[in-house]
């Protein structure tokens, strides 16, 4: 993971069992915050299971959508979110939602899968190699 700052307010789309959003607990102290916000109540669970576990009381998870972010506008100074974007169908969505939570002058970080060319149509229609 990239520079996170002592103090910052970070959100993590799509934050699993919260593995990201717990390092960036760490990274950013306990005067910064981290959201973690997943769809999935089970994965919600986990995450917060594995926060109480390390007692890092400056990261919650929350219900929510990557597509309508559960976050007020300019509350974040740093976006992170790990192999999630691609799962959403309205990418634009997202990225419109992610420019609306940043503060002036914030950062995101991203790591996910980018696909450079066109697939053919019988693979996109093959949901086995969606779900992998
Ligand atoms: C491949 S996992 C990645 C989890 C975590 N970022 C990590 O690196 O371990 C994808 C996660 O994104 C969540 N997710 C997928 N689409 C979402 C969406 N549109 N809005 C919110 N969460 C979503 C799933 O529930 C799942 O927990």
């Amino acid at each position: 993971m990239g520079e996170l700052r002592l103090g910052d307010a970070v959100l993590d789309i799509g934050s699993g069992a919260g593995f990201d959003s717990l390092l960036a607990g760490r990274m950013v102290g306990p005067l910064g915050h981290v959201t973690g916000v997943d769809m999935t109540p089970e994965m919600r669970a986990k995450a917060r299971a594995n926060a109480a576990l390390l007692g890092l009381a400056n990261v919650e998870f929350m219900d929510g959508l990557a597509e309508r972010l559960p976050l007020s506008d300019a509350s974040c100074d740093v976006v992170i979110s790990n192999g999630v974007i691609n799962l959403c169908p309205d990418k634009l969505a997202v990225y419109r939602e992610i420019h609306r939570v940043l503060r002036p002058g914030g950062r995101v970080q991203i790591a996910d899968v980018v696909v450079q060319k066109p697939l053919p149509e019988e693979a996109v229609a093959d949901i086995d190699l969606w779900t992998g």
